[in-house]
């Protein structure tokens, strides 16, 4: 990973993020606390830091969040906005708030050190950025010169050349700013980064690092789960392992109506063979294994609490693939985890432990590889556009391993229960899908809320009920996402909301539906 960007609130640090892999740079979005702490372990690889900009001014920041040790990086750094505001705090400068109206706006800027190499890019003197009109700097750093102004903006841009160490005002990484990415590039010149982003080299290594880490007659399982990354882990994998790997699908029990046979159509599109009617000598073996009533069990007696419930599916999950295993007499088991599981998961240095993932940290008696641990989702589905897998492997919503075990919050998993979540998360998705509205957000996450019965009117009378709760997010990576806002009511007769909140309260025992549009962090994706 060669570029960090620590994210302080902004809507636009994802494209940053996007903008960078356009140019064939990898790069993690991190939280303050989480950056200082992923920078002890992975100094190494580390070329330049982009501190993003954020909704909050830089007097109304948790003073925790102003990790000093990230400006005390040896790395060039590029503050924007509130991240600027950081910088020139922290070298000594001065920062304030302006006495008229804060927001955005677009405005001309005047380079005035055109042979800055943040502007070497760039051919023009003058120029239009998307300038954002909150605080802003108003006494320079020591060691740090101005680059550019506007009228409203005396230091438009600043830069230390010998520290590289730069901040903008405005944001470069969004369309209004006509030079945006070409300062962006300069940026990463100065950091000396090489842009080998590919699909096909990273394809290539992953066969290659399996190749080297299975033996010639040894035998795999797969977790297969037909999502994005299983799927496209397999399809990466079926050339090199052929008939010595067998992705194995688990029916816990909590997966969504008609999900088994998508299951099935995906694991043939990524080359699997199946028993029944594709048969190819060559191709791996897809087999799933009915397994409702183990975790059931085992998930309802975890009772209310989320975590648990996690930790009992992944001790039946153990259990399954070590029998399994047995049975298939494999020696390796492989998964499609990514880095932001293995992130949450506490597992790299002292990161703090956000959730279990029921596929990290499993305590099996094989032989465990993660291929794709190093990469984030929206990188998966390049390298599946590239193996050229259909929309429904490329574009798939993701979906928690242990599915709508998940979705039953705040109360002991039931069948009953199972079963209405199953049924309202197909009734949301049904209407969004008329609605068109699957492209605008990268989850949807549809729950009931058992242990917070709600009073509600059904027929006659006075009903205790449930309420159910539905959550949409935007995110490339899932370490941060924006929570979704369904289209408002405004004039429209029919909004959105009201028909979902129409369709779910046919259900007997649902009797109220609410949305929740909080961001990650605070929240989480999922609902819990
Ligand atoms: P959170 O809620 O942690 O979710 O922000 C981030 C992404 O991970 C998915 N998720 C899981 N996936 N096993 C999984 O395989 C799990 O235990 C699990 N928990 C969350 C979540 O749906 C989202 O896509």
């Amino acid at each position: 990973m060669q570029i960090l960007i620590v994210d302080l609130g902004s809507q636009y640090t994802m494209l940053i993020g996007r903008t960078l892999r356009d140019f064939g740079v990898r790069s993690i979005v991190l939280s303050p606390r989480k950056a200082e702490r992923w920078i002890e372990e992975n100094r190494r690889g580390l070329k330049g830091i982009i501190i993003s900009g954020g909704a909050a001014s830089i007097d109304g920041m948790d003073p925790g969040d102003l990790a000093p040790s990230i400006l005390a990086m040896d790395r060039p750094i590029l503050g924007i906005c509130l991240g600027m505001h950081w910088m020139a705090r922290g070298y000594g400068g001065a920062v304030e708030s302006p006495q008229g109206q804060r927001g955005y706006g677009a405005e001309e800027i005047e380079a005035l050190a055109r042979d800055n190499p943040l502007f070497r890019r760039i051919a023009h003197t003058e120029s239009t950025v998307w300038m954002s009109h909150g605080d802003s700097v108003t006494k320079l750093p020591p060691r740090f010169h101005r680059i550019a102004q506007s009228a409203q903006c005396p230091i438009a841009a600043m830069a230390s050349d010998d520290l590289r160490i730069f901040g903008v005002q405005f944001h470069p990484e969004v369309t209004q700013t006509e030079f945006g990415k070409e300062m962006l590039s300069g940026f990463l010149d100065i950091c000396g980064i090489k842009r080998d982003w590919e699909p096909s080299n990273i394809i290539q290594q992953i066969r290659e690092d399996v190749a080297d880490a299975v033996g010639p007659t040894e035998h795999c399982l797969l977790a297969f789960s037909g999502g994005v990354d299983s799927s496209t882990l397999a399809a990466i994998l079926a050339p090199v392992l052929g008939r010595r790997m067998m992705c194995v699908t688990l029916d816990h029990g909590g997966l969504r109506k008609g999900e088994l046979q998508e299951i099935t159509e995906n694991a043939l599109a990524a080359g699997c063979s199946n028993a029944d009617g594709v048969w190819n000598t060559f191709a791996p073996w897809f087999q799933f294994f009915p397994r409702h009533e183990a975790y059931l069990e085992r998930v309802a007696a975890a009772g209310i609490d989320a975590e648990a419930k996690r930790r009992a599916f992944r001790a039946q999950y153990t259990i399954d693939i070590d029998e399994l295993a047995r049975e298939s007499h494999s020696d390796v088991f492989i998964q499609g985890t990514l880095a932001p599981d293995i992130i949450e998961s506490g597992a790299i240095g002292a990161a703090s432990h956000i959730v279990t993932h029921h596929n990290v940290g499993m305590d099996t008696e094989l032989r465990q590889l993660h291929p794709l641990a190093d990469l984030f989702k929206y990188e998966i589905r390049d390298l599946a556009r590239h193996l050229k897998l259909p929309p429904s492997i490329s574009e798939r919503k993701p979906f928690p391993g242990p599915g709508l075990y998940c979705r039953v919050v705040g109360a002991p998993v039931t069948q009953e229960l199972l079963e209405t979540v199953r049924w309202a998360d197909a009734e949301v998705r049904r209407i969004v899908a008329e609605a068109k509205l699957e492209g605008e957000f990268d989850q949807l996450v549809v729950v009931l809320l058992p242990g917070s019965p709600v009073a509600g009117i059904k027929g006659d009378g006075r009903a205790y009920g449930l309420l159910a709760a539905v959550r949409a997010v935007q995110t490339s990576d899932f370490m941060t996402c924006r929570g979704y806002q369904f289209p408002p009511r405004a004039d429209n007769p029919d909004p959105i909301r009201k028909r979902i909140e129409k369709a779910l309260v046919k259900h007997p025992q649902i009797v109220g539906v609410v949305f929740d549009e909080t961001d990650k962090p605070p929240r989480r994706t999922e609902f819990e």
